[in-house]
């Protein structure tokens, strides 16, 4: 049997192995989600959502891209954060990067990757923001690191930066935005305590979209 059809015995699998537990798990499914959290991920294949987090079906939204951007013109993010904080009314949004991620190391070296330049490019600013602190890392290992925590911390206030959330947040103090690292050698998730609501003051000035007058 090919790996590609393996899938569809894992699948048959999982449907029997569900329905022994519980003959009624799909028409509970089918009858609607209530994530509380709302999670932004690289696409990277051993960076699994669910599986890290044990989260079961229902309970995370999730979105994944290369490098878990939220680039401000980004309509398939925003769409999605929108539905999640107006519709789904979720409680958190995890912005989740991953130490060793192609997409921030691709971003650090000097090449043409083609149509992949300007979704990467959004990693060269964050690279930008943080120039000097990043440029005084010597160990090439560690400043690579660092600028996946940089990227997932500017990412989030991204997120911020959208009227929905200010909006959201202000009337109802939630959602709250947390940045997380995936540490790919150990399996732990790391999070990295950024102060959201410090973030929105220090930003308000610049971003505020006055949601509230
Ligand atoms: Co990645």
């Amino acid at each position: 049997m090919s790996f590609y059809e393996q899938v569809f015995e894992n699948n048959k699998a999982w449907v029997e192995e569900k329905l022994n537990l519980d003959p009624e798990y799909f028409h509970k499914m089918a009858e609607g989600q209530s994530p509380e959290i709302l999670y932004i991920g690289c696409s990277d294949s051993r960076v699994t959502a669910e599986k890290m987090t044990g989260i079961k079906p229902g309970e995370m939204f999730v979105h994944r891209n290369i490098a878990n951007l939220v680039p401000n013109n980004d309509l398939s993010s925003a769409s999605v954060i929108e539905y999640a904080v107006d519709h789904l009314e979720v409680k958190h949004i995890v912005v989740c990067g991953h130490y060793y991620c192609g997409g921030v190391k691709a971003a650090m070296e000097a090449q043409d990757l083609g149509l992949l330049n300007p979704w990467l490019r959004n990693i060269r600013d964050v690279y930008r923001t943080h120039n000097n602190e990043l440029n005084a890392i010597s160990d090439e290992t560690e400043r690579y690191k660092r600028l996946v925590e940089l990227n997932v911390q500017e990412q989030c206030i991204n997120v911020v930066k959208m009227a929905c959330i200010q909006k959201s947040y202000l009337t109802k103090g939630s959602p709250i935005i947390h940045g997380w690292v995936f540490d790919i050698y150990s399996g732990k998730v790391i999070d990295l305590q950024i102060d959201f609501a410090a973030v929105l003051k220090d930003i308000q000035g610049i971003y505020d979209l006055g949601t509230q007058r």
